[in-house]
């Protein structure tokens, strides 16, 4: 019995999909960052940086060996950039910035127009005056960076969490109505017209109150020509919200608004195969969605995360590489370098099918690695309080949970090198859209 997960597995998918990543960059080892596999199907990967650690050799190694896109944390927010009104303060912002350029990383500003680490003299403005700080603001930070940054987040978290899809309570809000949101946008074109212009929001990646709230903005936006040219997911998920079952579908409905979409600030709490799959279902939406530009993870390291206590990140601690980073790696088309020890017994991913209002269907495609199996077997885990009703091409049995399910193939589930078979199943919702995560793959 051979036993891999499957997430050094997909290696070998990525060494046939490594030949267009070469051409592209000119390095043999081209798809073995996540940057490089990235790059390879047209898209950066970035992560948040913090400029304080940017004098710690490991940190600066793994960012710039596997990143193609820098966003600084914290350090172009307004309490960074003009704590005193009309004295800006670059310095930190501006090493970032400098470093990402000498790396031939692209930057992402964060952010322009923000409810939180604002400065409390900004709240005591009469309205006049905080829409002439506002303008003046965007323009001056936009200006002292023209033509270096690629993305910016003009707006971020302007609407209320829960069901009423209304605009969150700040300074901007309260005093300048819901129009603050356009005239930030239409200032920041005319200050930087290069740069793309996102509004950037959590607990709107999949289809939801707040979202649809952003979402019929941004078709206002798109239908009135108020410039707006991209959207970004911040994707910070744990168990309490996990990657949605209809996050493609998200992403794809504001992309068919005519606008890009980015994922901002991706982080996934957890550990391991769980951690991993789901990482993975993240790469695969953005890959599956044309308008899909880019990820940004939020941190290099667990160490340094906001949220540190639920390692949700790709390194760990000590800067190895965990399985989640395996598998974004994977996902990405790229293919470990080093290590390894050959391609894994079988593969498996997940894709989402028909859905209704109260049930969607899900597929594995189960793919044998470099050598002929049999007798494959994988597991499919739903968020309690959902349920498999029904499956299809495949013979189930269950743990007493009745949310884990062991699938096995009908007879022997011979499989050729590389080759690939399927399973389905019926989710029924009961109130949760949560993704099914998928096991290892083992065969015989
Ligand atoms: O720099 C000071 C330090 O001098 C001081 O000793 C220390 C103690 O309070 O605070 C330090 O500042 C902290 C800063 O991070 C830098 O570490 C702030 O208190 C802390 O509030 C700040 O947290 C940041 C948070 O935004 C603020 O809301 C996180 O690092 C940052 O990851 C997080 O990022 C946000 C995105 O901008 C927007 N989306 C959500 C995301 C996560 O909350």
């Amino acid at each position: 019995m051979v036993t891999r997960t499957s997430i050094g597995a997909l290696g070998m998918a990525g060494l046939l999909a490594a030949s267009g990543v070469i051409a592209l960059s000119g390095t043999a080892d081209a798809a073995s960052t996540l940057g490089s596999a990235a790059a390879g199907k047209g898209r950066y990967f970035g992560a948040a940086v913090a400029a304080n650690h940017l004098g710690e050799a490991p940190y600066v190694s793994t960012l710039d060996t596997e990143f193609t896109s820098a966003t600084p944390e914290n350090e172009m927010k307004w309490d960074a950039v003009e704590r005193t009104r009309n004295s800006f303060t670059f310095g930190a912002a501006d090493q970032i910035v400098s470093h990402a350029q000498s790396k031939g990383m692209k930057v992402r500003g964060h952010t322009l127009v923000w409810h939180s680490q604002l400065p409390s003299w900004v709240g005591t403005l009469g309205t006049a005056d905080l829409r002439t700080a506002m303008n003046n603001h965007i323009t001056k930070v936009m200006q002292h960076y023209k033509g270096k940054i690629h993305s910016w987040d003009v707006v971020n978290e302007a609407f209320q969490d829960g069901n009423s899809g209304a605009r969150r309570s700040s300074p901007f809000q309260d005093k300048l109505g819901n129009g603050f949101i356009e005239e930030a946008f239409r200032t920041a074109r005319a200050a930087d017209p290069a740069a793309k212009l996102c509004y950037n929001d959590y607990n709107t990646d999949g289809v939801n109150a707040k979202s649809n709230a952003v979402y019929n903005m941004v078709r206002d936006f798109k239908a009135r020509g108020v410039p707006i040219d991209c959207v970004g997911f911040q994707s910070h998920f744990n168990s309490a919200s996990p990657v949605p079952g209809d996050y493609q579908a998200n992403l794809q409905r504001f992309a068919d608004l005519g606008v890009d979409v980015q994922i901002t600030e991706l982080d996934i709490e957890g550990s391991g195969t769980a951690q991993a799959n789901s990482y993975s279902n993240v790469v695969r939406a953005c890959l599956a969605v044309s308008r899909c530009t880019g990820i940004t993870v939020w941190g290099v390291t667990d160490k340094y995360s906001w949220r540190a206590s639920g390692t949700p990140l790709l390194f760990d601690g000590n800067y190895n590489k965990k399985p989640a980073y395996t598998a974004v790696l994977t996902a990405l088309g790229g293919t470990s370098s080093g290590g390894g020890g050959g391609t894994a017994a079988c593969t498996v991913s997940y894709s989402k099918q028909e859905e209704w209002s109260d049930r969607f269907n899900g597929k594995v495609t189960v793919t044998a690695g470099g050598s002929a199996i049999g007798n494959w077997t994988t597991t499919v885990t739903v968020t309690s309080p959902q349920k498999i009703s029904a499956t299809w091409n495949g013979t189930p049995t269950w743990d007493s949970s009745g949310n884990v399910m062991t699938m096995k193939p009908n007879g022997n589930g011979s499989l050729a090198a590389g080759a690939s078979t399927s399973f389905g199943f019926t989710v029924m919702k009961n109130g949760s859209n949560a993704a099914p995560v998928l096991g290892s793959c083992t065969a015989s």
